[in-house]
């Protein structure tokens, strides 16, 4: 099989490391990729939102699967794109068309999915930007701190939550006011709620889906979560929290009532879909949905994957994903993200990386890293995952923090407190 994989992140280094890994691959691109994907595939510098040139490489190399690791081509329609093009009617999209990006696309469209479908969630109203009076009455009545959502994609930036009422009423005028756009045109309040959170995530035919393996990111900046919020700083798998009984409840209230609420609505889904969750004394909700894979999640993921992912691939090009099996390592996986200093704000690029020997169990998925001069250099905010196995998830964090020691960039940050609210040794 032919693949084209397209992104640049942790994410799509630790899903090209994996892709890499079966026996029926020929060939894998990554578009653009980064430092770390051209060492195991060949980087193409394609814009991921240029359909046309994405669709006419895949003529020229006889791509049979294109796997889309972010969001944004997938809510523009890049699916719709390949199936309503001549040519590109055979190539497969992991990943949904736009009807069912929405769930990601939309917050408006998935909170009331939600009510539709009696999946659990916090409870919620919309207001568009000609009901400002109205959703002010509506926060007014809301017990702190109100959580306010820009229905559209806002670059992780769209969630505000605020404790003062003063502040949270201004925040709405602005977000209604076009703070973000069209994306803020509509705003999604809801109500707060207290838990702990974990992702879990599934591959699905649309019919048929398999559960990967659950994964808990640590999205603030600081330790101890606080700071800036990021698009994650470190992740780990498994969650000790999420016990078969808590797992068996995310699959019965939520996982089977989406897949089969999409079908019911007609809307033909396929590829993955991320379940942002919140136990709530025991009881699963819905935070967020997301149309693709989780970045860092993705990290520890797709080392705890046993399967051949081509495999899953292949069952949905061939509608046959449910003989497929998905088998999980026992082991424990824990990622720390290394970053710029200065991110989520203003930080330099271009640092030169260093990268010793790592132990066997660990491993470096490369996120905002490129070639210069023939030296890895940094690109990005996020610049690099170190992830590591582990027979419990004190020993895989053990090791990896062991071996973050081993990797050096100028003005380089991470989280060391990443698992600690989970694992024994708090
Ligand atoms: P999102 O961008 O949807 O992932 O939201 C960002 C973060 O805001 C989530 O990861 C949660 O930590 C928090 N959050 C969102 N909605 C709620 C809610 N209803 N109650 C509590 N926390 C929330
Ligand atoms: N780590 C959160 C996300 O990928 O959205």
């Amino acid at each position: 099989m032919k693949l084209l994989l397209l992104g640049s992140g942790g994410r799509e280094h630790a899903l090209a490391w994996k892709i890499c890994k079966s026996s029926q691959l020929e060939k894998l691109y990554v578009a653009p990729g980064n430092a770390g994907t051209s060492e195991i595939a060949e980087n193409i510098a394609i814009d991921i939102n240029n359909f046309e040139a994405i669709g006419n490489f895949c003529v020229q190399n006889q791509i049979n699967i294109v796997v889309v690791g972010p969001e944004q081509p997938l809510v523009n329609g890049i699916h719709n794109y390949f199936e309503t093009t001549n040519t590109l009617q055979n190539i497969t999209i992991i990943g949904p068309k736009k009807e069912g990006a929405i769930i990601e696309g939309s917050k408006d469209f998935s909170k009331a999915f939600m009510k539709r479908h009696r999946i659990p969630t916090a409870k919620s109203k919309s207001f568009n930007k000609d009901q400002l009076p109205e959703a002010l009455a509506y926060l007014e009545q809301k017990e702190s701190p109100y959580v306010l959502k820009a229905d559209g994609l806002a670059a992780g930036k769209g969630v505000i939550i605020e404790k003062d009422l003063k502040k949270a009423k201004f925040a709405l005028n602005e977000l209604l006011k076009g703070q973000f756009g069209k994306s803020s045109e509509t705003v999604v309040i809801e109500d707060f709620l207290i838990g702990v959170e974990l992702s879990v995530f599934i591959i699905t035919d649309g019919v048929n889906y398999k559960i990967l393996p659950e994964a808990k990111d640590y999205k603030r900046i600081n330790e101890n979560d606080t700071g800036l919020n990021t698009g994650g700083m470190g992740a780990i798998s498994p969650v000790p929290f999420a016990n078969r009984e808590f797992l068996d409840k995310v699959e019965n209230q939520i996982i089977i009532p989406t897949v089969k609420g999409l079908r019911k609505e007609g809307i033909e889904y396929s590829g993955f879909i991320f379940f942002g969750l919140i136990s709530v004394k025991g009881d699963p909700y819905v935070i967020e949905y997301n149309c693709r894979l989780g970045d860092p999640e993705t990290e520890v993921i797709m080392p705890r994957l046993k399967s051949d992912i081509l495999e899953l691939f292949d069952g949905i090009a061939t509608n046959t994903l449910s003989e497929r099996d998905v088998e999980i390592d026992l082991r424990s996986a824990a990622s720390v993200m290394m970053v710029s200093g200065g991110y989520p704000e203003n930080y330099e690029k271009n640092k030169e990386i260093t990268i010793g020997e790592l132990d066997e169990k660990s491993m470096v998925f490369h996120a905002g890293t490129t070639f210069k001069n023939n030296k890895i250099v940094s690109n990005g905010g996020r610049v690099l995952a170190l992830t590591s196995y582990g027979k419990n998830l004190e020993t895989a964090l053990k090791s990896t923090y062991k071996n973050v020691g081993k990797i050096h960039f100028e003005n380089q940050y991470f989280r060391s407190d990443i698992g600690r609210d989970v694992t024994k040794k708090n």
